[in-house]
């Protein structure tokens, strides 16, 4: 449980609110690239962390990531006119690039200089793999963009959708943090094939791990002499990632839950996912049919997503489809903002409290004058925090920091190169 104070200190991130800073420090997902996928194409409205902005790709494929309203009188440029490197208003015609310079004021007299005392808000950006990034911050302290081992393959091998969620940020994140509730939540009846390690125990135990990107979350499951162990991570600042599917042992990627605030009862989840040594099939990508093209979802809270009580008899543990829709009935019907003074935590949150605690002390560090943790700025530096992140099978004999030992902040400095190798090979 937490205090009044801290709930609304973890779940506010207008301007100016603590968390609202911290996470304005941090490059978030702001939009797809799919939304605006060619120079001079239609602009796009983007609600990131309270603000209202809009996004463009100009003539020569460079990304405005600017404030919705018209420094003149405040029209919004979403109506604009996307041409000629700029994005210009439809009222009277002003201007803007990418980086909120005022072009042109032409409805003032032409020896004017107006313009040139006028800066609009206007953001940078990052795109890759399918995303484009905001940094909302301020640009002496703009980190690097952290380059993930997900951003790093080929587009081919990677996959991206994009959600709204009807909650505060913050539930849908923990529900990342949480590996019980794939027991119960996300639990097929039907086809039992790939659920009985998660239906033998149910209360898998938790060990919880700080590293150099946020938290390593570590779910241990017992069945039939053997341990099933889900490694998972919370990324700094709102990242959940989890393997992917069933355990295989294999040498695959896995999947990256991002929840960025839009306002601080909305959010969108980014679900990305990766392969290390294939392209990623459309076929695989069965969450694009429960969302809408603009991007909220066909089961939601209005429609009680869809639920069907007689395919909760005999198919899944919800009788809702997909497991998108599972999480937003979770955390969406929590309410708007849950308030966490009125819950009752037991053993299986011991992650969702880490990650809190985490979050907690980074924002309070802040207000004292602390720089937030786990942000690169050296340049020189060549590599970014290995996540990974799997699921496996071993004899409980083993203890997986035995199998794993290179999990350890100090092996992964050692010798950051060699850990793909070395993971694989333990697979
Ligand atoms: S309000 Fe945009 S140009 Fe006047
Ligand atoms: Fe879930």
């Amino acid at each position: 449980m937490l205090s009044v104070e801290d709930n609304e200190l973890l779940t506010r991130t207008n301007a100016g609110t603590p968390m609202g800073q911290l996470m304005r420090r941090c490059w978030l997902p702001a939009l797809l690239s799919e939304e605006i996928p060619t120079p001079d194409g239609p602009p796009v409205r983007v609600k990131l962390l309270g603000e209202d902005l809009v996004a463009f790709r100009d003539t020569q494929g460079r990304i405005g990531l600017i404030g919705e309203r018209c420094a003149h009188r405040g029209t919004s440029l979403f109506y604009g006119r996307n041409e000629e490197c700029g994005l210009r208003c439809v009222y009277h015609g002003w201007k803007y690039d990418v980086e909120g310079n005022v072009l042109e004021t032409p409805a003032e007299p032409g020896d004017s200089d107006f313009k040139k005392k006028l800066h609009h808000t206007a953001y940078p950006t990052h795109e890759a793999n399918g995303v484009i990034y905001g940094y909302l911050g301020p640009r002496d302290k703009m980190p690097l963009f952290p380059d993930y081992e997900w951003n790093q393959v080929p587009l081919e091998y990677s996959y991206v959708t994009k959600a709204l969620l009807e909650c505060n940020y913050l539930q849908g994140l923990e529900g990342e943090c949480d590996s019980s509730h794939l027991s119960f939540l996300h639990r097929a009846i039907s086809n039992e094939r790939n659920q009985i390690l998660y239906k033998s125990d149910t209360a898998p135990a938790y060990e919880t791990e700080d590293t150099d990107f946020g938290v390593r979350l570590i779910a241990t499951r017992t069945a039939d002499n053997q341990h099933y162990i889900r490694f998972s991570a919370f990324v700094m600042p709102v990242y959940g990632c989890v393997p992917a599917g069933r355990p295989t042992n294999e040498f695959e990627g896995y999947e990256i839950h991002i929840y960025v605030p839009a306002d601080d009862t909305h959010c969108w989840r980014y679900d990305m996912g990766f392969r290390r040594d294939r392209a990623v099939r459309n076929d695989e990508v069965h969450r694009r049919k429960q969302i809408k093209p603009d991007y909220t979802r066909i089961r939601n809270a209005r429609n009680n997503y869809l639920q069907d009580r007689q395919m909760q008899k005999t198919v899944n543990f919800t009788g809702i489809e997909d497991f998108l829709n599972h999480d937003a009935c979770a955390t969406e019907s929590m309410g708007p903002i849950f308030d966490r003074s009125k819950e009752h935590l037991g053993v299986s949150d011991k992650a969702v409290i880490a990650v809190r605690k985490f979050l907690l002390s980074a924002v309070k560090e802040m207000q004292s004058g602390k720089e937030p943790p786990h942000l690169i700025r050296d340049k020189e530096r060549n590599w970014f925090p290995h996540v990974d992140c799997f699921a496996c099978l071993l004899p409980h004999t083993t203890p997986w920091r035995q199998q794993f030992d290179y999990f350890t902040e100090s092996a992964r400095k050692e010798n950051p190169a060699s850990y793909t190798a070395r993971r694989k090979a333990a697979s």
